[in-house]
């Protein structure tokens, strides 16, 4: 006889695990991993720092956010302010406005590399915004270009033969037009320079502004993959005008929770109504040290990955996502 019952048994057994292996391959390879201003939930978010830390943990974007120095430098960080992340009101007390804020756009790009970093704090209270998290005021961190963090990342990706990509937003358009400022304009421009023109070269490009972005596409002819932000309930009801221009939905998570009902979470339509429309959906933010909804990040996972369908996400502990994953 050719297979005895013991072969054909552990034949059956491979073919199983085998089979199970490739199905949850593929729903892994589906979800996608961004790392939230770098691996911000252990080091000052955007520094670059923060992005090599998260280049190591294997997400498959590192998030870019984009300000405009005075003088036209696409600076990565979160807000047109300085004060909630820098030493700037220290260094420099007399370039505040009349509301008592410090604008990245009133800098140059040499005097923001003079600046501290530090983990995000409350400019009024000086307290720190998550106080698990790196403790405000320590090492000696600073303010970097897109450029100079696109040329980190491809230069990481060449000496280790991943291909991670970037994940680029652009901060308040609106704000830059009114300082004479075109911020999309300037941002494409960079991104075409290193390579990132089209769907395929791993760049997503992201903004929370609709009129803006729509101009990416229409005015601006942009081939990149874009994502719609959102982050309010009325405009969950424009998913069919943002398809008109956009490749991805990028909600705020509990946008897609609704209610849990004897222990299981119900969800809204959004998701389902974005695939249907073709839209990816990739919510923002993961955080495991803000639940909220969740008694673990795991179920967090869990939950809005596989239960409610998402295609990826934001995560400031991109390690947790990724393990979380490969599970
Ligand atoms: O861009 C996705 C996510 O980062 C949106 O939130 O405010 O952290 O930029 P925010
Ligand atoms: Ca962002």
């Amino acid at each position: 006889m050719l297979f005895d019952k013991s072969k054909i048994y552990i034949l059956v057994l491979l073919v199983f695990f085998s089979c199970g292996k490739s199905t949850k391959d593929k729903e892994k390879m589906n979800k996608i991993v961004v790392a939230h201003r770098g691996a911000s939930g252990y080091l000052p978010e955007h520094t670059m720092e923060a992005k090599a830390m998260a280049y190591a943990m294997n997400p498959d974007y590192i998030e870019q956010d984009l300000v405009l120095s005075k003088d036209n430098v696409p600076i990565v960080i979160h807000d047109v302010y300085l004060d909630d992340v820098t030493n700037v009101a220290q260094l420099f007390p007399d370039r505040k406005r009349e509301d008592g804020r410090y604008y990245v756009i009133d800098f140059t790009f040499d005097e923001l590399q003079q600046l501290k970093v530090t983990e995000r704090f409350d400019p009024k209270t000086g307290k720190q915004y998550y106080p698990q998290r790196f403790p405000k005021g320590k090492g000696n961190f600073k303010l970097h270009s897109l450029q100079e963090e696109i040329e980190l990342i491809q230069g990481l990706n060449y000496s280790t033969g991943k291909n991670i990509g970037i994940y680029p937003e652009i901060k308040n358009p609106e704000f830059h037009h009114k300082n004479g400022k075109d911020i999309a304009k300037i941002v494409l421009e960079i991104l075409s320079n290193y390579g990132y023109t089209t769907k395929e070269d791993k760049c997503i490009f992201q903004c929370f502004d609709a009129k803006e972005l729509e101009r990416v596409r229409k005015e601006l002819k942009s081939e990149l993959f874009l994502v719609q932000l959102i982050e309010f309930p009325e405009e969950t009801k424009e998913l069919k005008h943002f398809a008109s221009y956009a490749d991805g939905l990028g909600p705020w998570y509990t946008q897609i929770l609704d209610e849990k009902v004897n222990d299981k979470w119900k969800f809204t339509s959004l998701v389902a109504e974005a695939h249907e429309l073709g839209l990816k959906v990739h919510p923002y933010t993961f955080r495991a040290d803000q639940l909220k909804e969740f008694s673990s990040f795991d179920e967090m996972m869990q939950v809005l990955l596989f239960e409610a369908n998402v295609d990826g996400g934001f995560t400031d502990f991109p390690d947790k996502m990724v393990s979380f994953l490969n599970k």
